[in-house]
């Protein structure tokens, strides 16, 4: 694992926009792995610079870690929804060749075809992560297999009211994700964690130092032999 403190969430996000860059650049025709959230919109605005500055994504193929059950794609919640606000109406990936699990089917449908889409097109080339302040990584809650696949996942309290701030008022967000499974995501050639802010130093210190266990889901990625975790000073600060 290798670890980089960025002085700032700015150079943080600089360092994950360069390094997406770097690998469509070296193979215009890579398998991205891609993930949603508040920590990813600054990295798909740098996306777009470079795109607007001239980077392709013609020959990409993007596969996203997960989505709400019981969304519709057009709900603006959906993640299908966020990616295309914050990305794909703005670059040039093929839609035929974007895939994220589908929130209104049947949960194990959608989970298995994912699955199959992924043996077809895969493995990922670099797969992007975010990280729960409970150290969950896609929606891969405390508690998850760490020889999981992709499949529906109950959501905890916590990271329900995390997200319920993406929600209008009195709007409940939904009970449970399919998500990419820790395995799923540990078959990916390289991983990019970002992780920024202090409420999630906590989380940083269980995934880097702390035991492999799947109560910290994160903790899975010290096995894997090419994972950078790129951090800011606040999201660094418990680490020993
Ligand atoms: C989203 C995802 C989640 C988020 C995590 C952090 O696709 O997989 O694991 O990355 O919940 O979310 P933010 O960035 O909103 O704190």
């Amino acid at each position: 694992m290798r670890v980089c403190v960025c002085a700032t969430p700015e150079q943080a996000t600089a360092r994950v926009v360069a390094r997406i860059a770097r690998t469509v650049r070296e193979n215009p025709r890579a398998v991205l792995g891609l993930a949603t959230g508040g920590t990813m919109e600054p990295v798909y605005r740098g996306l777009i610079e470079a795109h607007r500055a001239g980077l392709g994504f013609a020959g990409v193929t993007s596969f996203n870690l997960d989505e709400y059950v019981g969304l519709d794609p057009a709900h603006p919640q959906s993640y299908h929804s966020y990616m295309r606000r914050h990305f794909f109406d703005h670059v040039d990936i093929p839609a035929d060749r974007r895939f994220l699990p589908c929130g209104d089917c049947d949960p194990a449908e959608a989970a298995a075809i994912f699955e199959a889409r992924l043996e077809q097109h895969g493995p990922v080339d670099l797969q992007l992560l975010g990280l729960g302040h409970n150290g969950h990584i896609g929606f891969n809650e405390p508690g998850s297999s760490l020889g999981s696949l992709t499949r529906e996942k109950t959501l905890t309290r916590r990271t329900r009211d995390a997200n319920a701030r993406f929600f209008r008022p009195g709007e409940v967000p939904p009970q449970s994700a399919i998500t990419m499974g820790i395995a799923t995501i540990m078959r990916a050639r390289s991983i990019v964690l970002l992780a920024l802010g202090a409420a999630k130093a906590e989380a940083v210190a269980e995934v880097v130092e702390g035991p492999v266990t799947a109560f910290c889901p994160g903790s899975a990625l010290q096995y894997h032999r090419d994972v950078s975790v790129i951090l800011d000073e606040g999201a660094a600060k418990d680490l020993r």
